[in-house]
């Protein structure tokens, strides 16, 4: 069978991981691997090319994705993933792996509602954002990233008694903020599923300030849009010089942790077998409770993520 592997959205760490083992694995069963370049913008172009074991040489611990990835606006016309299918059929591909996340599985779902594709989705986004999924590849990396930065900003916030208030990426999701505040012992975490009880937060900071609380980390989920708010509260408040640092795009890149790196491989090899056993799947390879299943992409996109209830009621700062 001759399948196809592709980027969609925004990267994450562990992609590389992810088309290498496709890639090998594919030849090592004798079937053959394809690459789609520039994510759905390069399927409606028809980037597709059958993979060489020199595409993927060297890659796997690099972050980005070397096939590249895109956020199609052309894919929202009908008129263009018709052209996406009809490249898919003109290249002889029987199945199609796509590495994305909740927009991608979003249009995947239109399209394999519209085509007759045979696809299956791996769950690729720092965000950790997908429904039915404990985990998504790149999300380790990116809490890694975000520990490393809040250690050093942890020494330099306890050495000038300051404040710090760091932005974390995660959309409308707060789980990078939720497990970073963890992990980092900060003093405040404010997440979108949580209403920030300011009072509450304010009565407590101030017990500790009266006895020598002498620095604050404060965690802010860039879906809230409080970063700013939060920083003047802190300042203005509790009187402390207070600084702001947005840690942005770099919460995407990086070389793939291990852990990243191992589910990488177990993504694909599972999304792999899937494919060759089936003519017609719409389905996402999801982990949960410890496990790999594979869910309707229906059910995927129709429901929403929760936060584990656990990780919140370990955390107890969100108010
Ligand atoms: O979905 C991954 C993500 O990094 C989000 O955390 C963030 O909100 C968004 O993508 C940023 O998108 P862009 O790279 O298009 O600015």
């Amino acid at each position: 069978m001759a399948l196809a592997i592709m980027g969609s959205g925004g990267d994450a760490p562990g992609m590389n991981a992810a088309v290498k083992k496709f890639v090998d694995y594919l030849y090592d069963r004798g079937e053959t691997p394809h690459l789609i370049y520039d994510g759905l913008e390069g399927l409606i172009d028809g980037k597709i090319k059958k993979a060489e074991h020199k595409d993927v040489a060297g890659i796997l611990h690099r972050g980005g994705c070397v096939i590249r990835s895109s956020r199609s606006k052309r894919f929202y016309d009908y008129e263009y993933r018709k052209q996406a299918y009809e490249n898919l059929q003109k290249n002889g591909i029987d199945g199609l792996v796509v590495l994305g996340g909740d927009g991608s599985f979003r249009a995947m779902d239109v399209f394999s509602k519209e085509f007759p594709v045979n696809f299956v989705g791996i769950p690729t986004t720092i965000d950790n954002d997908i429904y039915g999924t404990d985990y998504c590849l790149g999300v380790d990396t990116a809490l890694n990233t975000i520990r490393d930065a809040l250690d050093k900003i942890y020494d330099t916030a306890s050495t000038f008694n300051r404040a710090f208030v760091v932005e974390v990426m995660g959309r409308e999701c707060g789980y990078l903020a939720v497990i970073s505040a963890m992990g980092s012992g900060a003093e405040v975490c404010v997440i979108p599923e949580v209403a920030f009880n300011r009072p509450v937060a304010e009565a407590r900071l101030k017990r500790e300030i009266a006895n020598g609380r002498n620095y604050i980390l404060a965690i802010v989920a860039e879906g809230t849009k409080k970063t700013q708010e939060i920083a003047e509260w802190i300042e203005k408040d509790l009187g402390f010089e207070t600084r702001v640092t947005v840690l942005g795009h770099i919460q995407r890149g990086g070389a793939p942790s291990s852990y990243d790196r191992l589910m990488a491989f177990e993504f694909a090899v599972r999304a792999v077998d899937h494919l060759l056993e089936s003519q017609r799947s719409n389905k996402v390879v999801v982990y949960q409770n410890g496990h790999f299943d594979l869910l309707e992409i229906d059910t995927v996109v129709s429901n929403k993520y929760q936060l584990n209830p656990r990780h919140l009621a370990m955390l107890n700062i969100l108010d």
